[in-house]
């Protein structure tokens, strides 16, 4: 039997298509493994896809919000380095830096008695009201900075301690508790102004109390310098709280209508005030509730039940005790002339 033999021209055409096949899927792959450039095969219009602008590149977008076209924003970057590292030191760097402060001056001066002891005599110092817009503006307080904190610190130290499955609800939680929470923060806020603002107007005799640091370091005792309703340090904490608590709130605000007034720049702005003014007033807090305390005695009774040691008065703040005397104010004295 003869062998079959192909003829030439069938020869040629599976020659053909076997070179046809290998020069299709080469380009099949290639464009797989390709990101479609300008001039790409799939690109049917010859404009570029995005062009750089003021440092960024901005993209094309067809949806109405313009803003979402930028593609990269090198500020991004130094913002999530402040983020990260920046605010986490400044807030905890203040906060311990003021504790070991104050646990200095405790082991130098301990707690500051009253010099002539207890009276027993009683003299109102803050009414319901007074303490009610304090209470309401503390413990919001006390709650903005803990679950501002656990947003803070909740990567570096709460997921290696509690691990992610806990530490989500629990950013959840802390981060409907930070938005809820600042409507009574607010509330306590424009009623502490209403309240002392007239009395912590600054006056001459806060320069003494400032000359001669309050009398806080002096040992001898009852050596504090002649103060109205409130002494200069007080007036220090008052404004402090008042002006940083309205910039919390301003930026805080801005930061929960995201891109209300501003773009990213402002936007990343607002965070870096938000929390520098954290760092600062959780300080300030801290040194607040130390002389409120463990550092005077006697001063937690003005915020606990509202009266103080007619010593106490006489002592720290002379001038509103002798008005409080005049008008009759003190128990067990009769109005003086
Ligand atoms: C009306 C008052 C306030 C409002 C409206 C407000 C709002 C906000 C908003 C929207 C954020 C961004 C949270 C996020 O990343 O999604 C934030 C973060 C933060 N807030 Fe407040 N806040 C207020 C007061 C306070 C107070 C009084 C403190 C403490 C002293 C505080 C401490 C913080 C901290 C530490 C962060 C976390 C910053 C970060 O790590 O990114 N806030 N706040």
């Amino acid at each position: 039997m003869r062998p079959t033999r192909l003829p030439l021209h069938a020869l040629l055409l599976i020659a053909l298509l076997a070179v046809q096949s290998l020069a299709a899927s080469t380009f099949a792959q290639a464009q797989l493994t390709q990101v479609p450039g300008q001039n790409s095969p799939t690109t049917k219009e010859q404009v570029p896809l995005y062009v750089p602008q003021d440092d960024k590149l901005i993209g094309r977008v067809s949806i109405p919000d313009e803003k979402l076209a930028v593609l990269v924003q090198p500020e991004g970057r130094e913002w999530r380095e402040w983020r990260t590292h920046t605010l986490r030191l400044a807030i905890a760097g203040l906060a311990i830096g003021m504790t070991a402060v104050l646990a200095i001056f405790f082991l130098y001066r301990g707690t500051i008695r009253i010099h002539g002891g207890k009276s027993g005599r009683l003299v109102l110092r803050f009414n319901g009201l007074d303490r009610f817009a304090h209470w309401t503006t503390a413990v919001s307080f006390l709650l903005m900075a803990l679950t501002g904190v656990i947003l803070t610190f909740g990567r570096p130290l709460l997921i290696p301690l509690i691990g992610h499955q806990a530490f989500t609800p629990l950013a959840e939680y802390a981060k409907s508790i930070h938005n809820f929470v600042s409507v009574p923060f607010v509330v306590g806020l424009l009623m502490i102004m209403g309240l002392w603002l007239r009395d912590n107007i600054p006056e001459k005799a806060d320069w003494t109390w400032i000359r001669t640091a309050g009398g806080l370091f002096s040992k001898a005792g009852g050596q504090h310098p002649e103060a109205g309703r409130f002494n200069a340090g007080q007036k220090l904490v008052f404004w402090s709280i008042v002006l940083g608590g309205i910039g919390m709130a301003a930026t805080g605000y801005l930061m929960m209508v995201p891109f209300a007034v501003s773009g990213i720049g402002g936007m990343q702005i607002m965070h870096v005030i938000h929390g520098l003014l954290a760092a600062g007033l959780i300080a300030a807090v801290i040194g607040h509730i130390y002389i409120g305390t463990i550092g005077m005695e006697g001063a937690f009774d003005a915020m606990g039940c509202g009266e103080v040691d007619e010593n106490w008065a006489m002592e720290h703040h002379r001038r509103w005790y002798q008005e409080q005397l005049r008008k009759g104010y003190v128990e067990g004295r009769q109005p003086a002339e």
